[in-house]
């Protein structure tokens, strides 16, 4: 009995040691795997922002109201009742913060352009000086120091004015007013900025703003959401359809009027997630499909194909709006390249042919896929901040192989991954970020995977540089390699921030948690 007792114990201690021992494998293997080495030189590493979530000075020097600004103002918009008036005050601050850019090291930065700050009444009003003073300082300073300023025209917020005069996305007169504002910001920074972004997200901002309702001008119908007026089926279709076609002339216009002699190149950012079979059956599989076709190729099949998903035609009929034959022309091969935000991995659900679509919270555009992030009870990955997120390194990979079949001959940018903790910034976390840490490192190791499978990414930007507004959620998520200090301004570097920093530093040693 007792020989039989102390065997069990044997055997169950080998085993504890046995899985111990591959989880510290796994974890070594994938500290030791990333270095800068493994990357082309001419990499782009480097960290993001935008500008209403950082900028702050909402109405100084002459920047007028913009959606934002009024949406935040009203009672119940935001979680906490939070703004951007002051945000990260980096409008006061930009060179301290550039110096922290040079700190740690990165050859660029993407950051985007305040609608109201540089136009504070669109195409109704004066150009502002100081702002074109503002962001060419940001520019000139920037380059002084080796850095590349990546820049994005319209990160989500525009001129209240113009969603008062035309309801904002929902009309076609906003293509002329966005291609205005980009020529403005071609004309201005063109010789210095050399890559741009069009637009961030029209697939999350359309969603937020015109299906679910949360995101300014908060129009949404049920079940979808709750709002005074609305119309969430067709609403954000109508939006996006706006938004590609004014990329499109925007580009158009660089392309025969800045490009010859600037020479810089011009994408879109979106947002694309990863998605996985929630059953292993071929409806699941299909649901990856739709989920995928909905989502992300929305935005990237008009601006390469000329047209919406075959899906997305297929399943929306009359509600999807159709391009015209000159619209299909001017859309075609539209982007230099695909930027890419990417958080994180969803089971899709098939809302057709399962009883798995129990909520409409989480279902996609039309309500054909919706998404989970747990399967037979167990999660997907562990917690983030920002509600269903979930850390899946493995997304980034098949992401990123999944777009290289479609999109074949265009270089991709990740413009966005970044982690937020579950909890706000609570013991250790705050400064000693290890998940942080690890996220990236997990998630770079991944991509670098599609690298060598042929994937053709070119740089990679964490979310964010610093802690800031995270929209409707305020400043209680904490996305920043920098932490913020809400009552001093003050920006400390987290542990994160001197991991990256080593890791470009490094060349082929791996920059570990161990070496700080
Ligand atoms: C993206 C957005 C960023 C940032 C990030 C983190 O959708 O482009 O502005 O908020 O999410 O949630």
């Amino acid at each position: 009995m007792l020989l039989q007792k102390t065997l069990l114990s044997f055997f169950f201690f080998s085993l504890l040691l046995l899985v111990q021992s591959k989880h510290n494998h796994e974890v070594e293997e994938e500290e030791e795997v990333v270095t800068r080495s493994m990357f082309p030189d001419d990499f782009i590493f480097g960290v993001a922002t935008s500008a209403y979530q950082i900028e702050g000075a909402y109405l100084e020097d002459g920047k007028s109201l913009n959606n934002w600004d009024v949406f935040t103002h009203h009672p119940g918009n935001t979680g906490r009742g939070e703004n951007g008036d002051i945000a990260d005050d980096h409008y006061h601050r930009y060179m301290e913060d550039i110096d922290k850019l040079e700190y740690l090291g990165v050859n660029a930065y993407r950051l985007s352009i305040s609608w109201t700050r540089i136009l504070p009444r669109g195409r109704f009003g004066e150009i502002n000086p100081s702002g074109l003073m503002f962001y060419n300082n940001i520019i000139d300073n920037l380059l002084l120091k080796g850095i590349e300023p990546f820049v994005t025209i319209h990160h989500f917020d525009l001129p209240q004015e113009l969603e008062d005069r035309y309801g904002g996305w929902l009309s076609p007169h906003m293509q002329e007013e966005y291609v205005y504002f980009a020529k403005l910001c071609f004309e201005k920074f063109g010789d210095r900025v050399k890559n741009w972004m069009t637009i961030n997200e029209p697939n999350v901002f359309t969603q937020f703003a015109y299906m679910r309702g949360t995101f300014p001008p908060r129009r949404c119908s049920l079940p979808f959401g709750n709002c005074s007026a609305g119309n969430s089926d067709v609403e954000p279709l109508i939006a996006a359809h706006n938004m590609l076609i004014a990329h499109a002339k925007a580009v158009k216009l660089y392309r025969n009027h800045f490009q010859p002699k600037q020479g810089g190149i011009v994408g879109l950012t979106a947002n694309a997630f990863h998605y996985e079979p929630y059953t292993n059956d071929e409806f699941s599989y299909q649901a990856v499909e739709r989920s995928y076709a909905f989502n992300v190729d929305w935005i990237f099949d008009p601006l390469i194909y000329g047209n919406y998903p075959a899906l997305m035609r297929k399943y929306l009929g009359k509600d999807l709006p159709k391009f015209s034959k000159e619209e299909v022309e001017l859309l075609k091969g539209s982007i230099d390249f695909i930027g890419i935000n990417h958080y994180s991995t969803f089971y899709a659900l098939d809302c057709f042919n399962s009883n798995d679509c129990t909520s409409t919270e989480n279902r996609a555009i039309g309500g054909y896929t919706g998404r989970a992030i747990a399967r037979n009870g167990i999660p997907i990955g562990d917690e983030m901040g920002v509600f269903g997120f979930r850390i899946v390194p493995y997304g980034m990979e098949k992401l990123l192989n999944r777009l290289s079949l479609r999109y074949p001959n265009t270089s991709i940018y990740i413009t966005e991954n970044g982690y937020c903790p579950p909890n706000y910034q609570e013991g250790t976390e705050l400064l000693q970020d290890f998940t942080r840490i690890k996220f990236h490192q997990t998630y770079l190791a991944s991509m670098s995977k599609a690298m060598r499978k042929g994937a053709k990414v070119k740089g990679y930007f964490v979310w964010s540089f610093m802690d800031n507004f995270e929209w409707i959620q305020g400043y209680n998520i904490t996305f920043g390699l920098y932490y913020v200090d809400r009552n001093t301004m003050k920006r400390t570097p987290r542990l994160s921030a001197k991991w990256f920093k080593d890791f470009i530093a490094n060349g082929e040693k791996s920059s570990t948690i161990s070496t700080f």
